[in-house]
């Protein structure tokens, strides 16, 4: 895999390359990165089914809503935090 920019997303200010055709979910777990923040309920946030069913991979691109780790595709460039879910001050539509 080339060594580039190209290959990289971030996880906060964590650089993590990933590979053409990787998940987000694939990228992070390679990279060590197993704690994906607050979860969904009682569950902690973390790759799990890998088929976009128990949710708990949700992760913030860019601040913006969540999407499941486990089926989104990682791009060049991505800014991922864990997910600002329904409910949490920072989410998307909350507050003021
Ligand atoms: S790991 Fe279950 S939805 Fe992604």
């Amino acid at each position: 895999m080339p060594d580039t920019e190209s290959s990289v997303l971030y996880w906060g200010s964590d650089p993590v390359r990933f590979s053409p055709g990787e998940t987000i979910a694939a990228a992070l777990q390679r990279h060590g990165v197993t704690d994906l923040g607050a979860g969904v309920g009682e569950l902690h946030g973390r790759y799990f089914c890998g088929i976009g069913t128990c949710q708990a991979c949700l992760v913030s691109v860019s601040g913006a809503s969540a999407v499941e780790a486990c089926l989104t595709l990682a791009q060049a460039g991505m800014r991922l935090s864990p997910a600002l879910l329904p409910g949490h001050p920072d989410a998307p539509g909350a507050g003021a």
